[in-house]
């Protein structure tokens, strides 16, 4: 690998292989289990309902690390290198017929996408459960600011959306298996390892540039205040 210094915060490399920087791919498995966790907690109630809301607040703190990430992170962590025109997003599901692989490095248009609507869909689901309530023992930190009819929409909607969210994870993990069958190829690899063996996916355009980890970690720190004021509201 050789990598070129290009600024202070951040350098460039034009490895074939590195593709997700290690903030992107941490904040995903992170989500794995925390969604995993909030089902859990959910139905188990009662007094895990404090652990439920305790993981909601870290989904709410990884959303909003992943937005301000997706301006400053590393280039395929970056709105602007995979968020496509419609027009383009149509383009590309033409290929995909003709089974040739889109050629720009990180998430194809379509899946350039389905980052935002989960993006959109678990921002409500935390959202929401702030200011929700299981009108026993249980209620969002938020739940006070706002009129009983209206918390229990914004507890009806957090219950809706969960199975809205349950259908885009069954759609993204098809997709991903689609990919591996269909196409042949290995999308979980890189999003574990952060490296692909793809051919030399920074060779066709630009070299990727990876954020520093500093960076990361202070754009982190800055997403546990925000997550801390908006609980505190
Ligand atoms: C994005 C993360 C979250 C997920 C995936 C999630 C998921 C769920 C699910 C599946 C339920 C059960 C709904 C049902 O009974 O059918 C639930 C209930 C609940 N959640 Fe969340 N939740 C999240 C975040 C939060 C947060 C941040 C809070 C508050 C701080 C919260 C507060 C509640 C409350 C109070 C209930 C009980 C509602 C009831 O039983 O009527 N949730 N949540
Ligand atoms: C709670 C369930 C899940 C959620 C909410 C979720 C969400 C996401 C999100 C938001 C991204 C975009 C990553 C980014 O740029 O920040 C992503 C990508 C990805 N996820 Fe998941 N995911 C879930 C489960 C899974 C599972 C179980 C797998 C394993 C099969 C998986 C494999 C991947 C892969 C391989 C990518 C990269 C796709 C690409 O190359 O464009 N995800 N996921």
């Amino acid at each position: 690998m050789s990598e070129v210094r290009m600024h202070n915060n951040e350098h460039r490399t034009t490895s074939a292989g590195r593709l997700w920087d290690f903030p992107t791919r941490a904040f995903h498995w992170s989500l794995v289990i925390l969604i995993g966790w909030e089902w859990a907690s959910s139905h188990l109630g009662g007094n895990w309902m404090t652990y439920h809301m305790w993981g909601g607040y870290i989904v709410l703190m990884l959303i909003i690390f992943r937005v301000m990430w997706g301006f400053i992170g590393s280039t395929t962590a970056r709105f602007s290198s995979f968020l496509a025109s419609p027009k383009r997003t149509w383009r590309y599901l033409m290929t995909l017929r003709g089974h040739q692989h889109h050629a720009n490095p990180g998430h194809n248009p379509l899946g350039g996408w389905a980052v935002v609507a989960f993006l959109l869909a678990l921002a409500i689901q935390a959202g929401t459960g702030l200011f929700a309530t299981d009108d026993i023992l249980n209620a969002g930190p938020l739940n006070a600011l706002v009129r009983n009819r209206t918390a229990d929409f914004l507890t009806l909607v957090h219950k809706v959306n969960f199975d809205i969210l349950l259908g885009l994870i069954a759609v993204h993990i098809v997709a991903i298996a689609l990919h591996q069958v269909l196409g042949g190829k290995n999308l979980l690899t890189p999003m574990i390892t952060g490296h692909t063996s793809a051919a030399a996916p920074s060779m066709s355009r630009a070299p990727l540039a990876f954020s520093r980890p500093w960076v990361g970690l202070m754009t982190l720190g800055l997403s546990a205040v925000i997550t801390w004021l908006i609980i505190n509201a």
